[in-house]
């Protein structure tokens, strides 16, 4: 089993990761999300990458619920914004969730060719984990960073990946760096994202605590695949 990790979406090319297996990191917060809804028993998760395609789709399916956000706050119309708080089982069970934000969905859409594509966060890392152990597959490791850069909180998420897969997997130069930097800061995970930009960015709009809770570890223990166009357990 090869373990590569791409820092940004556009690092991730289908002719070289061909056949392998994908995994999409958005720790703040898109993934984290996810794995709150599956958690919650939502049907499943349609990421999309526009605003114009969630209305589309709701036009044709009014039940569904429209979430989301543009600069980490809720989108006009929408029924929900993109903390993780916002997705219980009261909002989500039984509920189809047509998801549009601006790094996590995009990063989806662009690795849905992968055979399978699972989304994991520090939430529901150990689930996803014990399924990439399982299938045991070439797999790419893709960060949904910000705008096109590097994001330090995926980075570090795919370096516990990393970490714990390194007895059974052959760690590309980019995954033994994600390794070696989450073995750096494991100790002080919270405080070191903390100082980030989009954690930054999160605690001057109002959400500290989706911070926190998005650094939570194994709360969650889902293992949410993205395939034929929707999301789901
Ligand atoms: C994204 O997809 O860029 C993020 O999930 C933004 C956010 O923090 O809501």
């Amino acid at each position: 089993m090869k373990l590569d990790v791409c820092f940004t979406p556009n690092d991730f090319d289908t002719t070289q990761y061909y056949g392998y297996h994908a995994v999409v990191i958005d720790v703040l917060r898109a993934t984290t999300s996810i794995a709150t809804a599956c958690a919650n028993g939502c049907d499943g998760l349609i990421p999309v990458s526009s605003i114009e395609d969630a209305n589309a789709i709701k036009l044709q399916n009014p039940n569904v619920l429209l979430a989301g956000e543009r600069e980490g706050l809720l989108i006009p119309g929408f029924d929900l914004g993109n903390s993780p708080y916002e997705y219980s089982r009261e909002q989500v069970a039984g509920k189809t969730i047509v998801l549009t934000t601006t790094n996590g969905t995009v990063a989806m859409n662009k690795v849905s060719s992968a055979p399978k594509v699972y989304t994991m966060s520090f939430a529901n890392a150990s689930a996803v984990i014990c399924a990439l152990h399982q299938a045991c597959e070439n797999t790419v490791i893709v960060c949904a960073g910000s705008a096109g850069s590097f994001s330090l909180e995926d980075t570090l998420c795919a370096g516990l990946a990393a970490d714990r897969l390194s007895h059974i997997a052959e760690l590309s130069d980019t995954a033994m760096a994600a390794q070696a930097m989450y073995r750096d800061f494991a100790g002080n995970l919270l405080k070191r994202v903390l100082q980030s930009s989009h954690a930054s960015y999160l605690c001057r709009i109002g959400f500290e605590k989706d911070v926190a809770l998005c650094l939570q570890q194994d709360i969650l223990d889902v293992a949410p695949v993205f395939k034929d166009g929707i999301i789901t357990l």
